[in-house]
Parts: structure tokens; C-alpha cells; sequence
């Protein structure tokens, strides 16, 4: 039997991905000190196989909450743990853009790779690299896609969808979303000039009264989601959507697509924001339950 562990946070993402198994769900405590430092406490009596629920948007503080509670559930005697991480953060650097950038995918992933068995995700920004297992260094990564999921979504929700990616990155999810519907479908070109600063080419296409509706990985400032918003509108779009899976939507993202005259934002509840309508809970518990 094995159980899953997760932090308040994530509670309500855990206990449908628990209760759709019909495994015990328990919490893991966490301390925050006056100094930062951070005390968890787990379960005191563990089972040998585990999955922990830990998803990383705001990376930074729960890589560490990730070493200590692999490090403690190894001293309680799991011998298979797996991490449940619905957005894996440190994804995109997959290179070293200029001498001496550290390669975070790649330095993450060994990190992970030596404290769980096990990675299970969705829709990891894999650009150059084949696969989750290569990030994780021996270790078994499984990488599903949400992008079928939105895909019913907007053929449910948006009469004769046209879809585009706002990048060529975006071809693996907009390809995937569009398949099960045969929907219309095209990805843009960016170019990104700053953390805040891109542009977005649109591919050459009669959008004319076409509701468009924009398929990416992740949001995370908006701006590029903004420029292909804007870019569509300019080329005659009657509105623009947007479905993403993670909906990191940081700082004023909502309110500047919004403002950029975004109709409907929807994305995945792999992290919990207020634009959630899609659920994953059937695709992680699938995945445990196969492992
Ligand atoms: C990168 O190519 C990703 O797929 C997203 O397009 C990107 O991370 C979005 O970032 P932002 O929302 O900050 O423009």
C-alpha cells in the first residue's frame, strides 16, 4: 500500500489525486523560522512506498522542503519514493545562453534525481532535450501532457477554435490540443528580449472574425501570451482566449491581459490560481496508479 504526502497548500489537488486512488493522505508539517529556516515534520510512521505531492512554482524554498522531506522519509524507511510535481520548475534553462550560466534543467534535475526514485509531471518545458529521463539522471521521469485536456476544453467552450501557439516551442501542445477535434491550428514566432520585453510574429493567416484561442506550457509575466494576444487582434481576431497548463501569472499578468482584451483565461490545477477549470487529478492518479 502506498500513501501520498503533501503539504496544506496542495491539499485540495492531493486529496482528489488520493481519493481517486484510494490511498491515505497525510500532511507534511512544515515550521517556518523567524531566521528562514524551515523545520518539517512527517508522518512518524511511514509505509515503504511514497509518493509526495510538491509542485514548483516558487521554486527556490521548496527545493529545500524537497531535500528535507526526502531525506527524512529515507531515515522513516521508504525505499520507492516519488515526487509528484505537477509544475517542475528550473525546466526551461537548457543551455548555457552565454559563458558560465549554470544549466538549471540539468543541475535541478540531478538534485531530484538523487532524492527521489521517481518524477512525475506535466508538461515539462522539454525544448532541446528528448525526454524527462535525460534531465534525471537514471532515474525514472514521467512526463504527461495536459495539452489534450485543454484541447476538450475548447472545443467545448469555443465554437470553431482556431488555435495558435505563441511560439515554436508551443508546436508540441498546440499539435496535441488540436488533434482529438481537428482543429485549426499554427504557432508564432517569438523573440524575447528581456524578462518582460517580447515579440510575437504571427503566422500568415486570415484571422477575420476567427475566435482565437492561445495554447502555451506556461503563463508566467503574460507578456508573451499578450503580444500574440495583441498580434491577433491586430490581424482581425473577433476575441482571444487563452488555455494554458500552468498558470504562474505573475505580478500583473491577469490584469494586463485583461487590459490587452483577453476574453477568458483558462488553465490546469496544477497550480492553484483563480483561472483554474481544467483538472488533472485524473491524469496524476493514473500515472501513480500504473507505477
Ligand atoms: C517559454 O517559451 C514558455 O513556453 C512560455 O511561453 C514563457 O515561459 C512565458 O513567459 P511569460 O509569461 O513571462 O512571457
Amino acid at each position: 500500500m502506498s500513501w501520498l504526502l503533501a503539504f496544506d497548500d496542495e491539499m485540495p489537488l492531493a486529496r482528489g489525486v488520493a481519493q481517486a486512488l484510494g490511498w491515505p493522505l497525510h500532511e507534511v508539517r512544515r515550521h517556518r523560522f523567524p531566521d528562514g529556516e524551515t523545520r518539517l515534520r512527517l508522518p512518524p510512521r511511514l509505509p515503504q512506498r511514497v509518493a509526495l505531492l510538491r509542485g514548483l512554482q516558487q521554486p527556490n524554498a521548496k527545493l529545500t522542503e524537497l531535500l528535507l522531506a526526502a531525506a527524512g522519509a529515507r531515515e522513516l524507511g521508504v525505499s520507492q519514493l516519488a515526487l509528484v510535481s505537477p509544475y517542475l520548475a528550473y525546466m526551461r534553462q537548457d543551455i548555457a545562453f552565454e559563458p558560465g550560466q549554470a544549466v538549471s534543467q540539468r543541475h535541478v534535475g540531478q538534485a531530484l534525481a538523487q532524492w527521489f526514485d521517481e518524477v512525475i509531471t506535466v508538461d515539462p518545458h522539454l525544448h532541446r532535450v528528448a525526454s524527462l529521463d535525460d534531465v534525471l539522471s537514471g532515474r525514472r521521469g514521467i512526463a504527461l501532457s495536459a495539452a489534450g485536456l485543454l484541447g476538450d476544453w475548447v472545443a467545448r467552450h469555443v465554437r470553431d477554435a482556431i488555435l495558435l501557439g505563441p511560439d515554436e516551442e508551443a508546436a508540441q501542445w498546440v499539435d496535441t490540443a488540436a488533434r482529438a477535434h481537428g482543429l485549426e491550428h499554427a504557432v508564432c514566432r517569438k523573440q524575447r528580449h528581456g524578462d518582460r520585453e517580447v515579440t510575437v510574429a504571427l503566422p500568415d493567416l486570415d484571422l477575420r472574425g476567427r475566435e482565437v484561442v492561445l495554447i502555451d506550457d506556461v503563463a508566467s509575466t503574460g507578456r508573451t501570451l499578450i503580444a500574440a494576444a495583441q498580434g491577433a487582434q491586430a490581424r482581425g481576431a473577433s476575441a482571444v482566449d487563452v488555455a494554458v497548463t500552468h498558470a504562474l501569472f505573475v505580478g500583473d499578468a491577469m490584469a494586463e491581459l485583461a487590459a490587452a482584451g483577453v476574453r477568458h483565461v483558462w488553465s490546469t490545477d496544477t497550480v492553484p490560481h483563480a483561472s483554474n477549470a481544467i483538472s488533472v487529478v485524473a491524469l496524476l492518479a493514473g500515472a501513480l496508479r500504473a507505477g
